[in-house]
């Protein structure tokens, strides 16, 4: 049986939490993102559902660039903060964070140091969706700490909580792999 609820998106979460950094030079920003999803591989491109009162989406309107930082559980406290204020509030959110940056490789906007992978993204293309503009980016750059990758199968998932949104305050972590039967030949 199934009881039909209002209509929510909350049945498609929980979903990955990552730290979003746009700008450049001292008008850089951080800000939390769950929606944020692969859209094509040849070419690679990303999407992001981002809200048009943010400052994040002054500053990437601005400069047509951001960083996908992927973080650890561990920075629980500091994604729920930076999707919590907003960098037009806090002269500089990174630092308010005790987060630092790292120079890109391919664009100008930096990456967190704390990340534990750092997706760099020129936008190709946007939609605007509701209170949205859904952004469609060129991937350019996809760095990770090599400790807790592996080449096969991405985040090594013993050594790393993969931090994932529920909502409000509540996140959660996937915590092992499963393996489905082989497909029979
Ligand atoms: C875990 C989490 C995920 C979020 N995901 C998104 C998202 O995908 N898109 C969005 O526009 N806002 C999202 N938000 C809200 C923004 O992070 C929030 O509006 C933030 O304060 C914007 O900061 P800024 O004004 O400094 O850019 C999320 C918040 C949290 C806590």
């Amino acid at each position: 049986m199934f009881k039909e609820v209002e209509p929510t998106y909350l049945p498609l979460h929980p979903r990955p939490a990552y730290l979003i950094v746009s700008g450049k030079g001292n008008e850089v920003n951080v800000m939390a993102a769950s929606w944020v999803m692969p859209v094509s591989e040849e070419p690679l491109r990303i999407a992001l559902a981002l809200d048009r009162e943010t400052y994040t989406f002054e500053l990437i309107e601005k400069y047509r660039e951001f960083t996908v930082n992927v973080v650890d559980a561990k920075l629980v406290d500091k994604v729920y903060l930076a999707g919590t204020i907003s960098g037009r509030k806090v002269k500089n959110k990174i630092s308010y964070l005790g987060l630092h940056t790292t120079p890109s490789l391919k664009i100008e906007t930096p990456g967190i140091e704390e990340a534990v992978g750092i997706i760099e993204a020129r936008v190709w293309n946007s939609l605007d969706v509701g209170e949205v503009r859904l952004y469609i980016a060129d991937v350019v750059s996809v760095r990770v700490k090599p400790e807790y990758y592996n080449e096969k199968y991405g985040w090594d998932l013993r050594k790393i909580q993969i931090l994932l949104h529920a909502v409000g305050r509540a996140f959660t972590t996937p915590s092992r792999i499963i393996l489905a039967e082989r497909k029979k030949k």
